[in-house]
């Protein structure tokens, strides 16, 4: 069996996805919970050997599954535990194809080496899109329009619903989904303004608001796009709702933590909010069979949907492909770009040289050992990389392939080493 700081290496393979030639018959990735099917595609046309699985395993199943596995994808069933990970001796590296990581044991990933990838923005044109919808729905009063009819009522009425050309949404959070509507809304013929806490170029025509409480009292409708931080906990509260306008509608989609329930549903109760779209809740189920309750049922103009902003098999499929891309990068590249819980390193691709990653801990020399025994070999460093976090240093170093297989060894047998490849 191999020890963690063996160097180990890749065998040479046909060039795809315009990366270079490298390794990968020799690698074994596992994949969990019905990985979107484009990610094992894509990953077998390289040449690893792919097993995929369509369910999840428990921590005894997994503790035995990992053995040999040199890359683990998962979605957000799959605990990877301090237990899996030290069971899991050949493994390199974690794909999560959904966008929590809290089911990975990421700090004890980390000082073992491995980087854990997830995708947290292959979804955001699909919370875009739902919201933009809940703007016409809830202008229109489509759920209860809706709702009467499917009961036999033929309310044929105009009163209390318009067209949303014109109106003004205020968007919370001007990030990648914040952004991404504002484009789709002005398309639309709405009128954006927006506030986020860092100063965010607007897109289009879309107007900054320098306070919250600006642009609660100028929109029509209010959507939040920030992430669950300390500052965004209860951002949405009884005063805030009070300085909404008149009428106006409130969504959230982002996470629960950031609308007070209860102040919500009062301001619904009286009739000083419109109406609301609800995504994300303080409990949500943690399963199908568990009951959603919320105080929010029931009520008129309410539209209230089981956290699908980002689930749709469009979303799916761009996580199999960004995970996936990602895993390759980090295999045969050794680039920790996107990874959640890694040094970020990204050094292309390495052009007529052997590349050597090496894992290793934060302690300080580790890089003068390194060239101390590039200089004992005579070896050439033909370009070098070093990242740093608490714990541990990534580095990246380009050697003439003559010596590399010589320095890998040398490398990977340091006393501060965790993990040692190489790769072709
Ligand atoms: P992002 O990180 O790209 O953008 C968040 C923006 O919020 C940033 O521009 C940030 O500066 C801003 N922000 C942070 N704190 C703020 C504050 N106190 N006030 C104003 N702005 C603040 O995130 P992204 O991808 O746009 O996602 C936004 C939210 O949507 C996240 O909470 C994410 O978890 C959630 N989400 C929900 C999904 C669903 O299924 N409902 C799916 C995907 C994301």
């Amino acid at each position: 069996m191999r020890s963690a700081s063996d160097c180990t290496s890749n065998a040479v393979r046909v060039d795809v996805l315009g990366l270079p030639a490298v390794m990968t018959a020799t690698q074994k990735l596992l994949l969990l919970e019905g990985v979107h099917p484009v990610a094992r595609e894509a990953l077998q046309a390289r040449g690893y050997q792919v097993e995929a699985l369509a369910h999840a395993l428990e921590e005894d199943e997994l503790v035995r599954a990992v053995k040999g596995v040199n890359a683990l994808g998962i979605r957000s069933k799959t605990q990877v535990t301090p237990r899996v990970l030290e069971a899991a001796s050949d493994l390199l590296v974690v794909g999560a194809f959904c966008i929590g990581t809290n089911q990975v044991a990421l700090d004890v990933a980390n000082t073992k080496g491995v980087p854990v990838f997830n995708a947290p923005y292959s979804n955001t044109r699909s919370v875009a899109e739902l919201v933009l919808s809940e703007i016409i729905a809830l202008s229109r009063r489509l759920t209860e329009v809706s709702g009467r009819a499917h009961k036999g009522e033929w309310v044929k009425s105009a009163a209390g619903a318009h067209e949303v050309r014109g109106r003004v949404v205020g968007i919370v959070g001007y990030g990648h989904i914040g952004s991404q509507l504002s484009v789709l809304g002005e398309a639309l013929g709405l009128r954006i303004i927006y506030y986020d806490i860092i100063k965010k170029l607007p897109l289009g025509n879309a107007k900054v608001c320098e306070t919250l409480e600006h642009l609660l009292e100028q929109a029509d409708f209010v959507t939040l796009h920030v992430p669950a931080t300390p500052s965004t906990e209860n951002m949405i509260g009884e005063e805030q709702l009070a300085r909404m306008k008149r009428g106006a509608c409130l969504i959230n989609a982002s996470r629960g933590t950031v609308v007070q329930i209860p102040a919500l549903a009062a301001a619904l109760k009286s009739g000083h909010i419109g109406g609301a779209a609800i995504d994300v809740f303080p409990q949500e189920p943690a399963s199908t069979k568990e009951k959603f309750v919320s105080e929010l049922q029931g009520l008129a103009n309410v539209i209230l949907t089981p956290h699908i902003g980002g689930s749709t098999e469009e979303a799916q499929e761009a996580i199999g492909h960004e995970v996936a891309d990602s895993l390759v990068r980090f295999l045969e590249q050794g680039s920790t770009l996107g990874a959640v819980n890694f040094p970020q390193l990204d050094a292309g691709a390495a052009r007529g040289a052997h590349r050597i990653l090496n894992v290793h801990r934060n302690v300080p020399g580790v890089l003068g050992a390194v060239n101390g025994i590039m200089s004992e070999l005579g070896a050439n460093i033909e370009g070098q990389q070093l990242m740093t976090d608490a714990n541990i240093g990534y580095l990246i170093m380009d050697v003439a392939r003559a010596d590399a297989e010589k320095v890998c060894a040398r490398v990977a047998k340091l006393e501060t080493s965790i993990k040692t490849r190489l790769v072709y």
